[in-house]
């Protein structure tokens, strides 16, 4: 018996042919992937995917080998995405070096594996040179989904903004799956692409009397609900009278945090998310079940997370700012802040190296834009990144290394230390921890 004959979806008379391999033994191997995926996951059907990709797998890298060897095999079949697409952050690039991130010999050795998968990525149809990053959403980078847009992306991050605050549809796939739909152009329709996997089915009742630290807040909600879907009340009222740059910045971040520390890949906040102020309270699933956070349970969430560092007491060696990457207000927010915090004690530089991460498109224009500032950031040793700072932590020359950062993503991948941004920013102007080392 054919495959074709052995799937259990409802396939189209197109989708039929392609398994046969009408267009090739390339698209017919695709198609096959992708259903075998659906399958897997009990899709009733294949929908058109209808927004641009973006990819989880940015990394040229000796040990993916296999992985290019597929994806030149979609090259070498002339196939190429029907929107241009976007990436996840490079791992390498020369402003890492002149940070001091990373060494020349490491940048040496990595470059060859990432310029040749580069290419690769260019011929099935990369946005452009920048289109390197987890916040591919943002205006200055431009792969922004529509409200509905069906889509098949990975990054966890990218997957629960595209979903809780655009309104696209994307489940939390896997890379090769993502670059393999997207060339199909069809995603299995299971879970978050269904009106019955969008329903919420907790309550988190948010009750603090100030906006909290949205790395805390989705830190909290995504160790309690895990991978379910979270109906948000109390945050609204919360962000009242904030500008909308920096909703979506706490969005993001929120997501992020809930995404890493849970598997979140979807939220909706009451009276504030398209979906919320559609359906309102109607999203909430029967028999769901409820969560309250108070100041009181955020300081218990921080106060549980586990000490990674080899030496607990040691001085930190280093800040990493930006994971998920910043937006451009939050690139100047914390610009000056640094240099305002430097001012007021009389300093020149940070006492700690520290590196901001932002997309190459904020970062160029936070460069034309600031260039005050950024000669200021340079002279007190503040280093800007186009990379990951959590690839920079997986390379085994920096797990011995004492890093501190203010994201819950990083904290929970890596042996970086989670600070509040204040005690971050403290910690970079004096180079010691309060009360510590
Ligand atoms: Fe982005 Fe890297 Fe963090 S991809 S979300 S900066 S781990």
């Amino acid at each position: 018996m054919s495959f074709a004959n052995e799937v259990k979806m409802d396939l189209t008379g197109e989708e039929r042919s392609i398994l046969e391999g009408i267009q090739g033994p390339v698209p017919q191997k695709i198609l096959k992937s992708v259903i075998m995926y659906g399958e897997a996951f009990g899709a009733d059907r294949l929908l058109p995917i209808t927004g641009a990709s973006h990819q989880v797998i940015s990394l040229g890298s000796p040990g993916l080998a296999l992985y290019y060897g597929i994806v030149q095999q979609f090259v070498d079949a002339g196939l190429k995405l029907d929107q241009p697409f976007t990436v996840d952050p490079r791992p390498i690039h020369p402003a890492m070096v002149e940070a001091g991130l990373m060494t020349q010999a490491g940048f040496d050795f990595m470059k060859p594996h990432q310029e040749a998968y580069e290419k690769q990525l260019m011929a099935l149809g990369l946005k452009n040179e920048d289109a390197f990053t987890c916040t591919c959403y943002l205006e200055e980078v431009g792969n922004i989904p529509r409200k509905g847009d069906v889509l098949a992306w990975s990054e966890s991050s990218a997957v629960v903004y595209a979903n809780s605050v655009l309104g696209a549809r994307t489940n939390r796939n896997s890379g090769g799956l993502d670059i393999m739909c997207s060339l199909a152009g069809k995603a299995p329709r299971f879970d978050l692409l269904t009106d019955e996997g969008r329903q919420a089915s907790w309550l988190i009742e948010l009750k603090t009397e100030t906006l909290p630290n949205a790395q805390l807040l989705g830190s909290a909600i995504g160790l309690r609900v895990m991978e379910a879907v979270p109906y948000i009340t109390g945050l609204a009222e919360l962000m009242e009278g904030l500008p909308q740059d920096a909703r979506t910045a706490f969005l993001k971040d929120m997501g992020a945090a809930s995404a890493s520390n849970g598997a979140v890949g979807l939220y909706h906040v009451e009276g504030l998310t398209p979906e919320a102020l559609d359906q309102g309270q109607a999203l909430l699933k029967p028999g769901f079940k409820t969560f309250t956070i108070t100041e009181e349970t955020l300081a218990a969430t921080h106060a549980n997370y586990p000490q990674t560092w080899d030496e607990p007491s040691a001085a930190p060696d280093l800040a990493l700012i930006g994971c998920p990457h910043l937006s451009l207000t939050q690139l100047e927010q914390w610009s000056r802040a640094l240099l305002a915090a430097l001012d007021q004690t009389g300093r020149q530089r940070v006492g700690l190296k520290t590196a901001l991460f932002a997309a190459p498109g904020v970062i160029k224009a936070f460069e034309a834009g600031e260039p005050v500032l950024l000669k200021r950031l340079k002279t007190a040793g503040i280093g800007l990144s186009p990379t990951c700072p959590l690839m920079f932590m997986n390379n085994p020359m920096n797990t011995f290394k004492a890093v501190i950062t203010n994201s819950n993503k990083l904290r929970t991948y890596s042996q970086t230390r989670f600070l509040m941004d204040e005690e971050v920013l403290e910690a970079v102007v004096t180079g010691g921890l309060k009360g510590g080392a």
